[in-house]
């Protein structure tokens, strides 16, 4: 059994976990969405400051729920890519100075990984190889998980990702933000048929279109063509609901599409799906109805590990420490990181 206090800060939620393998101890999530909703959006020196301000409190609590003493806890992780860097080093700055202090191995985590290692927390007993559907406000990806630290990306967003585009046309809809739940809200009054919208498809130069990858940007703008004429037909009040069932509808036929043809293509049998458009509830019933005719398995995350948590984080750290892969202290924070360059994190073996 290994113990992991886990940290993670790459975005919004400063959170904090003690996770027993696949087992979550406690989970800390501190959301910072009440701050930034007043600037429609993440601002990234206001959310370091706030990471700053609870981070300590997160930790105390989650070592305080897991009832576990520095003593039983066998590394501490921190998310250290990809993500803003400045609301990444609080963080990772955090898990550095505990590791140097109790003298605990650290154990470094990409972001995508840690979604990917959602599905482990609710499903125990998956083991690779799978797909998965990550859906993130910055990614949108079809990766097939081959074992711990080796993954393909067989897919990806050529423009917005799918959070992206469900905050930006949230935004012209005049909602708040973070724009995906205020549209799943809205969607379930609405008529999905009601107004017809582009899937977003990416063309091949022999024509046809991609098969895995996905394109937001076209559909983004269909909505605010179909807003601009509705409003200079003076429809009034505009028909929300609908315009955002139309629009979740086209994403999820879009996502279930290219998830079922990836899966079928590649012979895998589970559909692992992670990040915060995982949460959706059109997403979720689209993919799981068109899954079962080809009897493929598809796994949902519980809500509270969809979007950012540090329960997955310390998931994934835990069967790093396992495999004897540990950070150097001196691992810097990284924007940016493909997921096939996770194991550039740790010493080698
Ligand atoms: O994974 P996440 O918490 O953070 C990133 O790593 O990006 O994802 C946040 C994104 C936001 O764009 C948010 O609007 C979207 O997930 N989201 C949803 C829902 N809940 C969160 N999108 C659609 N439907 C939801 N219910
Ligand atoms: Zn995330």
């Amino acid at each position: 059994m290994v113990s992991i206090l886990a940290i993670e800060t790459s975005c919004d939620e400063t959170a904090a976990a003690v996770v027993n393998n696949r087992n979550v101890c406690s989970s800390i999530i501190t959301s910072q969405i009440p701050v930034h909703r007043q600037y429609g959006g993440v601002v990234p020196e206001v959310a370091s400051r706030q990471h700053v301000e609870t981070i300590n409190q997160a930790i105390a609590q989650a070592l305080i729920e897991a009832n576990l003493g520095w003593a039983e806890i066998d590394g501490i992780a921190a998310t250290c890519a990809p993500g803003l860097v400045g609301s990444l080093l609080v963080g990772f700055t955090a898990a550095k100075s505990l590791a140097l202090i109790h003298q605990k191995p650290l154990i470094g985590v990409h972001h995508l990984e840690g979604h990917i290692y959602a599905s482990y927390l609710s499903s125990p007993e998956l083991e690779p190889p799978f797909l998965c559907l990550l859906v993130s406000g910055g990614h949108t990806s079809l990766i097939f998980v081959k074992d711990c630290g080796d993954y393909e990306i067989l897919g990806e967003t050529r423009d917005d990702a799918a959070g992206e585009a469900f905050d930006k046309v949230a935004r012209l809809l005049n909602l708040s933000y973070p724009g995906g739940p205020e549209i799943d809200r809205l969607a379930a009054q609405g008529n999905p048929k009601a107004f017809p919208l582009p899937e977003g498809n990416v063309g091949l130069p022999g024509g046809g279109y991609h098969p895995y990858d996905s394109s937001f940007s076209g559909l983004k703008t269909a909505v605010w063509r179909l807003v601009q004429k509705l409003q200079q037909e003076k429809v009034d009040p505009l028909p929300v609901a609908d315009i955002a069932a139309s629009f979740q509808a086209s994403v999820a036929r879009s996502l279930t599409k290219r998830a079922i043809a990836c899966a079928l293509d590649y012979n895998l049998k589970t559909i692992a799906v992670g990040g915060g458009v995982a949460a959706n509830s059109g997403l979720r019933s689209h993919l799981q109805a068109a899954a079962a005719p080809h009897h493929l398995q598809v796994l949902f995350p519980p809500l509270k590990y969809c979007t950012d948590n540090a329960a997955m984080i310390g998931c994934a750290a835990a069967d790093h420490f396992r495999r004897g892969h540990i950070s150097p202290l001196n691992l810097g924070v990284q924007s940016r990181l493909s997921l096939t360059n996770v194991m550039s994190l740790y010493c080698p073996v």
